[in-house]
């Protein structure tokens, strides 16, 4: 008898930790889960969204809560990896039982989170990840922030109309999702706007030396070279790039955005370059400024793109459920693709069919390590 009872009980106590529903969960507050990069090489997207994402929760807890309760905001550090946001996020939805799930920055790591959310349908938000696939995964998936076909459809105008350059190579990192995802969209619309992509070359997160594929690159003579990478690699790319002699213009995207990006030597490769982006802190309307304020009142530092982003994802996903009137996944879910016209710090929100956002770009210009406002773009 004991020989099956005690391997029974133990089987039990571990199904616990693994099966969703076992954690008694506290009637008086609302859980939602959040995943992200909080340590690792790219820990400025992570930190800079839970910091947004935890003042919209502060701000809705001190007036009053969500549906009479407080919302308890559970993070976890996915540490970089898509491996690991899978992780996390099954352990958000399994042991924490949440109602709701905000995450990630980087599409790869969206990708691999929204698959668990899909399967187990719980709503998920991504605030910044741009990929078009990340919510294509299901219809649990949404985003607050536009897509890279039309990132893509930006810098090709923005180099071509602004910039009068046609002859451009490009520069992906083939580990990152978002950047060939990027890159491919770029070259076809680079092309059919006119334009000729003279050269591609690749490299991979975190590789230290550039040299082979610049100096392919500078063989062909480019007015410009785009750069869909992260901000982790792309100022040692400028730095390279300018020693070799590449004196052309380099222009990037989202993932350009760090404080990061133009510390030390950077700043000076960087001088003159471009990027699109979410928002920017210029921005002199009442919504950006009063949240920069806010921001800087908590944390002593100034915001970036994900910690608006974040901030608008927390805030869309609360008014859902407060529609919603209950925490139930599929009435959260219905809620959210209805989201109209929401007044959000990264300016009017709707969600389409494909649950994405449709929203402007910012073109920012690097000057003397600083991101200065160029220009908006409406979809
Ligand atoms: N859009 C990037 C991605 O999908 C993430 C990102 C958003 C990075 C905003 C910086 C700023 O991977």
């Amino acid at each position: 008898m004991k020989k099956i009872f005690f391997p029974l009980i133990a089987i039990i106590v571990i199904a616990c930790f693994l099966l969703p529903g076992c954690k008694a969960q506290n009637k008086d507050e609302i859980v939602i889960g959040e995943y992200g990069s909080l340590t690792g090489s790219e820990a400025t997207f992570g930190i800079s969204s839970t910091n947004g994402l935890k003042l919209a929760v502060e701000e809705v807890n001190n007036s009053g809560g969500l549906l009479g309760k407080k919302i308890n905001l559970i993070t976890y550090d996915d540490r970089g990896l898509p491996s690991e946001a899978a992780i996390v996020v099954q352990k958000l939805i399994n042991k924490d039982n949440v109602s709701a799930i905000i995450g990630e920055v980087a599409s790869s790591r969206s990708k691999s989170g929204a698959q668990i959310c899909q399967s187990s349908k719980i709503p998920m938000i991504t605030p910044a990840s741009t990929n078009p696939e990340v919510t294509a995964i299901g219809d649990y998936i949404f985003r607050v922030c536009f897509i890279d076909p039309f990132q893509a459809s930006v810098m090709t105008k923005f180099a071509i109309n602004s910039l009068k350059i046609k002859r451009v190579a490009v520069l992906q990192d083939v580990k990152n999702a978002y950047s060939t995802g990027l890159a491919d969209f770029f070259v076809s619309q680079f092309k059919a706007a006119g334009g000729e992509i003279i050269e591609v070359q690749s490299y991979s997160s975190g590789d230290k030396d550039f040299k082979a594929q610049l100096t392919a690159i500078k063989s062909k003579n480019p007015e410009g070279v785009f750069i869909p990478g992260y901000y982790t690699d792309v100022g040692l790319i400028a730095i390279q790039a300018r020693e070799i002699g590449i004196t052309a213009p380099l222009f990037g995207s989202d993932g350009w955005e760090s404080e990061k990006l133009t510390e030390g030597t950077a700043k000076d490769a960087l001088e003159g370059c471009f990027f699109s982006t979410h928002v920017s802190t210029e921005d002199p309307s009442p919504q950006v400024q009063s949240f920069i304020q806010k921001y800087k009142a908590k944390y002593n530092i100034m915001p970036d793109a994900m910690s608006f982003l974040a901030y608008d994802a927390g805030l869309i996903m609360f008014d859902a459920i407060k529609r919603a009137n209950s925490t139930d996944a599929d009435k959260i879910k219905a809620e959210l693709s209805k989201t109209k016209d929401f007044s959000g710090v990264t300016g009017k929100i709707s969600i389409n069919e494909q649950r994405n956002a449709i929203k402007p770009a910012v073109i920012l210009e690097i000057k003397g390590g600083k991101f200065k406002y160029k220009e908006t773009v409406n979809p």
